[in-house]
């Protein structure tokens, strides 16, 4: 992870995870779908999920999968994995696996999810190539990230600097084509909209992990200039994301 204040970040936030991030149940369902649209996951396919935090996705793999492995640093994260015989959890990092510093349940994988992960990454274009040996010929590698650019309502400062902190996912296609893999880059969205006061909740509880790069006072600052910004009842924006899907030969 980059640093104390992600795995802090994610200890903390474990019990709250999927109430702020799941969104809504409409959400994680049009989500699965754009992961299995992308990864074709089969009943005979192993899957391995690379930073599955609570397994929100890993579960709705799972509907498709043999068995889907579920990988995460935060204790607290990885204990929230449901316990069921298609979800195994490991507790490991993306950089563990690149370089073998853990066992895995299986010798390959048919199907690596990464969702929102890539930006707590070091050294990416080493922990794909790594992560890309793990699969199996034909194997596919999604990356699910943010585009540098977000039309979240979020306070100024912060979004400048998720735009200087976030990878681009091109580069993410280039790493996986340096690794070998043939890679493509699409782009979807989803409608959201949430009552101002719970978004600014959210945004107090640091529900991002970009949030806890500022204090309290910056925090509540910033949570003013929103509703400033917002002064109706509802806040809505779109939220896109970015897909890069890499594929072995
Ligand atoms: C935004 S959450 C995404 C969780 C899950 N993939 C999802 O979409 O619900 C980021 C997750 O990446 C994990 N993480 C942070 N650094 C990591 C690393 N170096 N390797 C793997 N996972 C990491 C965090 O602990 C956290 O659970």
């Amino acid at each position: 992870m980059d640093g104390n204040i992600t795995g802090d970040h994610y200890d903390r936030l474990a019990a709250k995870y999927d109430e702020n991030w799941a969104y809504s149940p409409a959400f994680v369902e049009w989500m699965t779908g754009c992961i299995q649209e992308r990864l074709r996951i089969t009943e005979r396919d192993v899957v391995i999920d690379v930073g599955c935090g609570t397994g929100l996705y890993a579960r709705g793999l799972a509907r498709y999968a043999a068995a889907v492995v579920c990988v995460e640093p935060s204790a607290p994260m990885l204990a929230q994995v449901p316990a069921g015989e298609k979800l195994i959890p490991v507790a490991a990092s993306a950089g563990d696996l690149a370089v073998g510093r853990v066992g895995l349940p299986h010798g390959g994988y048919d199907a690596m999810l990464l969702k929102e992960v890539l930006h707590h990454v070091g050294d990416r274009p080493a922990v794909i190539a790594g992560l890309a040996r793990l699969l199996r010929p034909g194997g596919r590698m999604l990356v699910v990230m943010l585009p540098t650019r977000i039309s979240y309502p979020l306070f100024a400062a912060a979004l400048e600097l998720f735009t200087a902190r976030q990878p681009d996912p091109a580069e993410i296609a280039g790493d996986m084509r340096s690794a070998g893999l043939r890679a493509e880059l699409t782009y979807e969205s989803f409608p959201l909209a949430f009552p101002t006061e719970r978004y600014l909740q959210m945004v107090g509880d640091r529900y991002m992990s970009l949030l806890s790069h500022f204090d309290d006072a910056q925090l509540e600052a910033g949570v003013a200039e929103i509703r400033r910004a917002h002064p109706g009842e509802r806040i809505a924006f779109t939220d896109t994301f970015a897909f890069v899907l890499g594929t072995s030969a």
